[in-house]
């Protein structure tokens, strides 16, 4: 496995610094306490453009000089960013085109960040500048270990510019007017286009939207924040050849505004690096491990099994979340440790000193208000000597043997206003299946239903409305592969057009016909005679070339359940959302990464090509538990046998003999 960091010495801690919002004294304490933690990674100039680039022409270099002469000094590298995520106000002002306007056509202000039109050419030129312009001065500085372009790119416009670009995306994707009126169904409701002029951003409207007009927009917006990514890292290429580039994604579980998978196709290439920021949800019904671990999965997904890196979390609270909730004692510890189990090469932060001022005053940093005498503090400092420890783990492959799949235009598809349920949305769906394989200690992919799929021994599409057709799958399962289906899958196709017979490119490889579909209400379930329940949605289904594994009780000639050997794999259909999907599970035969251990003990593992191999074992109880194997223990160089207690709270990474 190829170094992603070459220029950083083992896995990377540390965070977002923001030295230019402090006196130069304090620079002085966090260099020393940086080093007393084991920092050797930050992330600098995210949002500097203002004092880079005060006015137009004006460039001053000078306190990022200091800051990256600082750092080098201190011995510790710098993901140095473009700053392009943030135009000042007087770039605004002096181009208001370059100001985002909402559905509804109101231009938004300047005064936070992220105020930009992704297809204004004023802007488009000035990131290009900008990037070019620190590559050509920082290249080759000695602090320097990757470049960090933009930051969360995530920002949609709908202005007359916005049009233009639609209009030629379009073009390229559809060809011509005829085409784009047959993908987008336009004989519906009188809105055949006559001309391309009539083409616009899905802006408000007196009624309902298009689906495919919003399906193609979310594709369009998603590709124009991909080009301008694009053209910056080429600018920063051009002038600093094989320094690593990345930006940070929201790979996240509840940010689905990219298709990251596309990213993934750039960012997953020589010297460059897949990397997410990763801010937990208080509230709801999946553990905040699990959620790590979701977060992890997805991001090691895009990166298809290789190396990425955990570029921002939060040490405790994220304010924007809404609210203080603060992570108990050894809790930023152990998620750490997992995201680094579940692949990340290090673990980095938002950010590394708590701001005074600001939108982000209230939220929690490495070092926080209360300084260095603090639990999070004194955590953070535990958290550099573990990682320094597991060095060796570096460039070993996460070992998983199933996948669930995730498609970023399946989901937006079924996001789409007029479907038949309301309560099937499914991002969601796909981390309440990831929670459960992962409580039973199901090392989980998120993968592509386009991609191969073969290495896998189960595969689950617990959500998959949007499916062009069969072959991967069929393939996939006729080569021996477990296949799982939840109901709503093979729908539509990529226009979001309904295939004929239900259901839809599925309907052959389940061997299930599906009459109609009979959705839930809120809180309604519905009873199998397996003993299990369902919600949200039930349908009558029949059996066309498949075993009836459990019906609907009270529906005698409605499938539920159903069963299908073929080639030599198998695939089941769920006609329900399962409410307990353990029994369910009950009946496939997977493996976890250690077999017998309790709820609540995580435990991935990670292997090097040559056979080395290391147990993460994380304890998210409070009670003590012995994981069956043998080694050394890397977090305290202790000899670990099947009898070692691993304590409540704790962590072990096992070098297994
Ligand atoms: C995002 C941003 C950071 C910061 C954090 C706070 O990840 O990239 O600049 O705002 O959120 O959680």
């Amino acid at each position: 496995m190829t170094d992603i960091v070459p220029t950083v010495e083992g896995l990377a801690f540390g965070g977002d610094y923001n030295p230019e919002q402090w006196p130069r004294e304090v620079w002085d304490e966090d260099i020393a306490l940086m080093r007393e933690a084991g920092v050797n990674l930050v992330s600098v100039n995210i949002f500097s453009w203002g004092r880079i680039n005060p006015g137009p022409g004006r460039w001053h270099f000078d306190e990022l000089d200091a800051i990256m002469d600082t750092l080098a000094e201190a011995g510790i590298k710098a993901d140095l960013a473009t700053s392009t995520a943030s135009p000042p106000p007087w770039f605004s002002q002096l181009h208001p085109d370059t100001l985002p306007v909402d559905p509804e056509g109101h231009r938004l202000n300047y005064g936070a960040r992220a105020e930009y039109c992704p297809h204004a050419p004023a802007f488009q030129d000035a990131v290009v500048e900008m990037a070019s312009k620190l590559a050509e001065r920082y290249a080759g500085h000695p602090a320097l270990a990757m470049w960090h372009i933009g930051n969360e790119y995530y920002r949609s416009c709908y202005c007359d510019l916005a049009a233009e670009a639609f209009r030629a995306w379009l073009a390229e994707r559809h060809g011509d007017l005829d085409a784009l009126n047959d993908a987008w169904g336009t004989t519906f409701w009188s809105q055949t286009f006559t001309d391309w002029e009539q083409v616009l951003p899905p802006r408000i409207s007196a009624e309902t939207p298009n689906p495919g007009h919003l399906l193609d927009f979310k594709r369009f917006s998603s590709d124009a924040l991909l080009k301008l990514f694009r053209s910056e890292a080429e600018a920063v290429e051009r002038h600093s050849p094989g320094v690593p580039i990345t930006t940070n994604l929201m790979v996240t579980g509840d940010f689905s505004g990219l298709d990251y998978h596309r990213w993934g196709e750039h960012l997953n290439a020589a010297d460059r690096l897949i990397a997410t920021d990763h801010y937990l949800i208080p509230e709801g019904p999946i553990e905040p491990e699990a959620q790590v671990a979701f977060g992890a999965d997805a991001s090691r997904g895009l990166a298809r099994g290789g190396p990425w890196l955990l570029m921002e979390q939060a040490a405790n609270s994220s304010a924007w979340r809404g609210g203080y909730f603060a992570k108990k004692p050894g809790e930023q510890l152990r998620h750490s440790l997992s995201y680094v189990a579940h692949g990340s090469e290090g673990a980095m932060y938002f950010q590394w000193r708590a701001s005074r001022y600001g939108t982000e005053r209230w939220h929690s940093a490495m070092l926080p208000h209360g300084g260095p005498e603090t639990k999070t503090f004194r955590e953070v400092k535990t958290l550099g000597g573990w990682l320094k420890r597991l060095a060796e783990v570096k460039g070993s492959v996460v070992q998983s043997k199933a996948a669930i799949l995730l498609d970023f235009e399946s989901v937006w598809a079924a996001a789409n206003p007029g479907q038949p349920s309301g309560h099937m949305a499914s991002y969601p769906e796909l981390r309440r299946w990831h929670a459960a394989l992962w409580r039973r200690g199901v090392t989980c992919d998120l993968a592509n239903p386009a991609w191969d799929l073969s290495r896998y021994a189960a595969v689950f599409a617990p959500s998959l409305y949007l499916l062009e057709d069969d072959a991967n799958l069929r393939r996939y399962v006729e080569g021996g592969g477990t296949l799982v289906v939840g109901p709503y899958s093979g729908i539509v196709d990529r226009n979001d057009h309904v295939h004929p017979g239900l259901p839809g490119a599925l309907r052959d490889l389940l061997g299930v016909r599906v009459e109609e579909f009979a959705p839930l209400h809120e809180g309604e379930t519905i009873a199998l005679d397996d003993g299990t329940e369902g919600h949200a949605w039930s349908e009558i289904a029949k059996a066309e070339d498949a075993e009836v594994a459990a019906r609907f009780i009270g529906y005698p000639s409605t499938g539920a359940l159903f069963h299908r050997g073929l080639g030599d794999g198998e695939v089941w259909y769920l006609s329900t959302r399962l409410t307990d999907l353990d029994p369910f599970l009950d009946r496939l035969n997977l493996t976890p990464t250690v077999p017998g251990l309790p709820a609540g003990v995580e435990t991935v593992r990670r292997a090097h090509e040559d056979g080395r191999t290391y147990l993460f074992a994380l304890n998210h109880t409070d009670r003590p538990v012995t994981i069956p194997t043998e080694g050394t223990d890397l977090l305290t160089g202790a000899t670990w046998t099947p009898k070692t207690h691993l304590h409540g709270n704790s962590a072990a990474v096992v070098r297994e003999r």
